[in-house]
């Protein structure tokens, strides 16, 4: 390390995130700015959340009002590129299975499946436009293109309660759309990670279990590992990246 202080090998880079008024989207701004990754942040609040630098740009975005395109169109008329896009809101409504209002399901599927989709298909032009100047920069084993990051759950890998079914089946579908941006954009140099927590320290994982908030995975980490996720080259790709602090049968 230099006396300058770690590397920001990010410098420059632009990345977009949802949910990052707090928990783990908020540890994921947190990290990509001290790496020297200029942020847009996509809020219901415009307030700037705690523990980021001022030159942050906020956006208004509502999950459930489908304004994906006017955020892109503001952070790309303000930055003129976008590198990432980071999509951490999300919401889980406990109930049965079966019970489940059809209300609740149909918000769970709005804000954690269809408004990320939108999100990364009104940035996906921007995203192939990374890909190729990557490419033509560097040397192909080392070009960093466009990344889109989703967080997933191990809801979207296996189903551990009738109660928590009706997440589990958008986080299996945000799994499924993980795979389907990868088909998309290998060839244009996007590169997508599917992140898949189990019990993460924040709002969230408070509020639906009385598993020990000390014994939960801390968001700074799943934010370290998303880092990492966003900033390997396209050689060296993640496509699901489960992390838990429990034992799990399966992954
Ligand atoms: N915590 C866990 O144990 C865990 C485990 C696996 C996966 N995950 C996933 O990780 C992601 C982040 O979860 P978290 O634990 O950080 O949750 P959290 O602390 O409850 O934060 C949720 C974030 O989503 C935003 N959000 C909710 N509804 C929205 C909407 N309609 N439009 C725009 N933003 C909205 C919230 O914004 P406001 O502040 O405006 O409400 C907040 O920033 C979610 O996708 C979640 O499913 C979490």
């Amino acid at each position: 390390m230099s006396a300058a202080g770690p590397a920001r090998d990010a410098e420059g880079r632009v990345a977009l995130i949802s949910g990052a008024s707090r928990g783990i989207g908020l540890e994921v701004a947190r990290a990509l700015q001290a790496a020297g990754w200029q942020l847009s942040l996509g809020l219901r609040q415009q307030v700037l959340p705690p523990g980021l630098a001022s030159d942050a740009h906020l956006a208004p975005h509502d999950a459930e009002r489908g304004d994906e395109a006017a955020w892109v169109a503001a952070a790309v008329a303000h930055f003129g590129r976008i590198d990432a896009v980071v999509c951490s809101a999300g919401v889980m409504i406990p109930g049965g299975i079966v019970d489940l209002p059809d209300a609740d399901l149909q918000r769970m599927w709005e804000v954690n499946v269809r408004a990320p989709r939108r999100l990364v298909a009104a940035a996906w032009p921007e995203l192939c436009a990374t890909g190729a100047r990557a490419r033509a920069a560097v040397d192909r084993q080392g070009a960093v293109g466009g990344r889109v990051l989703i967080l997933g759950s191990l809801s979207g890998l296996r189903v551990k309660s009738a109660g928590s079914a009706g997440y589990a089946m958008t986080k299996h579908a945000v799994v499924a759309l993980g795979h389907g941006l990868r088909q998309a954009g290998h060839a244009k140099g996007i590169r997508t990670t599917v992140v898949c927590p189990g019990f993460v320290d924040t709002d969230m994982a408070r509020a639906i279990t009385d598993f020990p908030p000390e014994q939960m995975t801390r968001a700074a980490d799943v934010a370290r590992l998303a880092r990492i996720a966003l900033e390997l080259p396209d050689t060296a790709a993640l496509a699901t990246l489960p992390i838990s602090c429990q034992l799990e049968d399966i992954y």
